[in-house]
């Protein structure tokens, strides 16, 4: 039914974008044919996947969909996923936050190990900067907020010395080329010293900027790996507000190659973290 309905939308999209002399001739023809024919196998498919997955849906049809643009548009050998060209070229720096409070037996901290493991496997000569916050992380008060919105060059000493934590905070994600975030679910979403890593690094002229068209991310060509963990709440589920407020702030600040790994409903199926794992480990690969 949604694969049906997602199907026509495509199709409209498609039937837009195609070029009308294209259409006209035998080539285009042909190639509308084969198009309707890739979009149902594509329907199929995210059928079959997005039970399994999260964004699924969306991840697939914009793979497809660039490989259409550039089928329309000639310009063959550039349809990859944004996180394929990301993962193709090294990375410099690692950045690894894990915001679980246990120390042991977190399965978060397990994958963001390996995932951060296997990636300094694949660039040796990176850099891993490693940011435990599950102690805690100071919540935005009067005095940070004034700061925060004086101009740099018009801040005071006291107001700089506010800031010191948030900017280094700042500059670290600014480094990375790779970030990493192990995060538990706690009811319903993230642990609040993930919430204030957030809080501290959401800065405006630093990550993000007020335009005339709303809010820009400034933080360019990054890749985010978000490990998920959960006992019954399901990731991209409408009870999750963890993964999906991850996503959205992100790409807030600009990091949009976000990939999520959900080592969820752990209390129903034990057997997830495995699954989990194995997802950690070929994502790496
Ligand atoms: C304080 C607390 C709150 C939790 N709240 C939720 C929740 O709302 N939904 C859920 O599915 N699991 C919840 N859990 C279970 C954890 O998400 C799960 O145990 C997860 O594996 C923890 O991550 P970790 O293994 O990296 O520590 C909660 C656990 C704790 C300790």
């Amino acid at each position: 039914m949604a694969a049906g309905y997602l199907q026509e939308v495509l199709k409209f999209f498609a039937r837009l974008l195609t070029k009308p002399t294209a259409r006209e001739d035998r080539f285009g023809r042909a190639f509308t044919r084969v198009w309707d024919g890739y979009l149902n196998r594509l329907c199929s498919k995210v059928e079959d996947n997005r039970k399994d997955r999260l964004f699924t849906k969306t991840d697939l049809v914009a793979v497809n969909f660039n490989t259409y643009l550039e089928i329309v548009n000639n310009r063959p050998g550039t349809g990859f996923t944004r996180s394929e060209k990301t993962m193709s070229s090294p990375s410099k720096t690692i950045l690894q936050i894990d915001a679980s409070a246990r120390k042991s037996g977190s399965v978060t901290r397990e994958l963001s190990g390996k995932l951060v493991e296997r990636l300094q496997h694949r660039y040796p000569e990176a850099k891993v900067v490693s940011r435990d916050i599950s102690q805690g992380l100071p919540f935005l008060d009067e005095d940070w907020i004034g700061a925060s919105f004086t101009d740099p060059e018009q801040r005071s000493e006291t107001q700089r010395k506010t800031l010191a934590l948030s900017d280094t905070l700042v500059a670290e994600l600014k480094a990375a080329d790779t970030i990493v975030i192990g995060t538990p679910i706690y009811n319903f979403s993230i642990p609040a010293a993930l919430k204030a890593w957030v809080d501290l690094i959401a800065r405006a002229r630093e990550t993000f900027k007020y335009t005339e068209d709303g809010p820009v991310g400034l933080l360019e060509d990054k890749k985010a790996y978000v490990i998920v963990a959960s006992g019954g709440t399901k990731v991209g589920s409408d009870i999750d507000y963890a993964a999906t407020y991850l996503k959205h702030v992100l790409g807030f600040v600009g990091i949009t190659d976000v990939s999520f790994i959900a080592a969820d409903q752990l209390m129903v199926d034990p057997s997830r973290r495995d699954a989990a794992l194995t997802r950690t480990l070929e994502i790496a690969a």
